[in-house]
């Protein structure tokens, strides 16, 4: 409904249900922003992200507000194209308003959010779970030892559980309740039940896991048929972020669904500046490490542009660097150097005690805090801190 007004608006009458319509006022009026502006905004942000939660509007009132000339009918379009209701449509816009504009109050008294730190990349073997393993050691670990005395948790999001197995836990069995089931509507019971605490007194209790499960095979699959799947991982951890103030995600070996997930949980927060969370990318001194990170970085611009997102990159770390493999390993290193942006932040060397760490089921900064490894891991800690 639209009938024209001598400004330049029109006056537009639909539903909303009252509590929304309460919400969106006041903190309209927080952020000193017109209630109208806010809706026109709303409406806009609506179209340019993906399919979002259904609301009930089974009892809405009837709510006007004034648009820009238009503005109406281009939304009106944008809701028939995904076959959602205009007053549903509505409604969607504006919790979506309302999760972008928090309100200011709150989120001073709010703690806030935990850093995201996300280790991707598709090819496997280049130290992703080295990495989330050592990093989230260091930021975990005693500043009295050199650490960052951060609360860690450290998220096994590859089904295949090197990370949970290395640091000495047993993967979660198939039928267990899991992250995964969590992510796609299965949950059972507290997700926060899952999660192990990495005993050594060097992490006090600051160190904790959620171990991975075999179900994550599947994921994909089931992501295809999930509502809102990009934001998956970010609704099944969300329970658990107020007791972290980092959260590492050790990625699968692939650039499937679940993939998409794990970057959009590292997407920059409205609350949040330029660089607070982010992807991390391993790669190695060689060629097909090259091509890997083109097609990661091609999979994280698409993900921007479809859904309209920040996301930062925070950096690359050149893993089981040997320089005595001669100029294959210094002219590649230089070639990750040369990119820029994302910036090399750290060169480890390639050395046995990793591997000596993984064997026998402890962490790198347990099994050899003085190796040169462990003091990479610190150093890198520091850089994304
Ligand atoms: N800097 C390093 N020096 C020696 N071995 C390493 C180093 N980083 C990782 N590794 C070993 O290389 C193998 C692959 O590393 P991993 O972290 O599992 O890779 P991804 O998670 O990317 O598949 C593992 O056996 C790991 O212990
Ligand atoms: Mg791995």
């Amino acid at each position: 409904m639209a009938s024209s007004s001598p400004g330049e608006r029109e006056k537009v009458t639909s539903k909303l249900p009252a509590q929304l319509r309460a919400r969106i006022k006041v903190r309209a009026a927080e952020h000193s922003i017109d209630i109208q502006d806010a809706i026109a905004h709303a409406l806009v942000r609506w179209a340019q992200v993906g399919a979002l939660a259904k609301v009930d509007t089974s009892k809405a009132p009837p709510f006007s507000t004034w648009l820009p000339q238009g503005a109406y009918e281009e939304f009106k379009t944008a809701c028939s194209k995904r076959g959602v209701s205009y007053i549903q449509g509505l409604a969607q816009a504006v919790e979506l308003w309302l999760t972008e504009h928090p309100s200011p109050q709150e989120e001073h008294m709010t703690t806030t959010h935990p850093k995201r730190r996300i280790m991707a990349n598709q090819k496997g073997g280049v130290g992703k779970t080295a990495l989330s393993a050592g990093v989230g050691q260091a930021y975990a670990e005693d500043p009295a030892l050199d650490g960052l005395g951060l609360r860690v948790l450290l998220v096994d999001f590859d089904p295949q559980g090197h990370l949970t197995t290395q640091l000495g836990v047993d993967p979660l069995g198939l039928d267990s309740d899991s992250l995964v089931k969590h992510m796609t509507g299965e949950g059972r019971g507290e997700l926060s039940s899952l999660v192990v605490p990495i005993e050594d007194e060097r992490f006090a209790d600051r160190l904790h896991l959620l171990p991975a499960c075999a179900d994550g095979f599947v994921l994909d699959v089931k992501l295809s048929t999930t509502r809102a799947r990009e934001s998956a991982l970010e609704r099944a951890l969300e329970p658990l972020e107020g007791d972290y103030d980092i959260i590492v995600v050790d990625c699968p070996p692939s650039l499937g669904l679940a993939m998409d997930t794990a970057i959009h949980y590292g997407r920059r927060r409205p609350e949040e500046k330029a660089g607070d969370s982010g992807v991390v990318i391993p790669v190695q001194a060689e060629d097909s490490s090259a091509d890997a990170f083109t097609l990661l970085t091609g999979q994280i611009e698409d993900l921007r542009q479809d859904l309209r997102v920040e996301i930062d990159y925070l950096g690359l770390v050149v893993n089981m660097y040997d320089g005595r493999r001669g100029y294959i390993a210094t002219s590649s290193l230089k070639e990750w150097e040369s990119i820029g942006d994302p910036a090399v932040v750290a060169v480890v060397p390639d050395r046995k005690e990793q591997r000596e760490a993984v064997r026998s089921k402890q962490g790198l900064l347990v099994y050899d805090p003085g190796c040169a490894q462990s003091v990479a891991m610190r150093q890198i800690a520091r850089t994304l801190s």
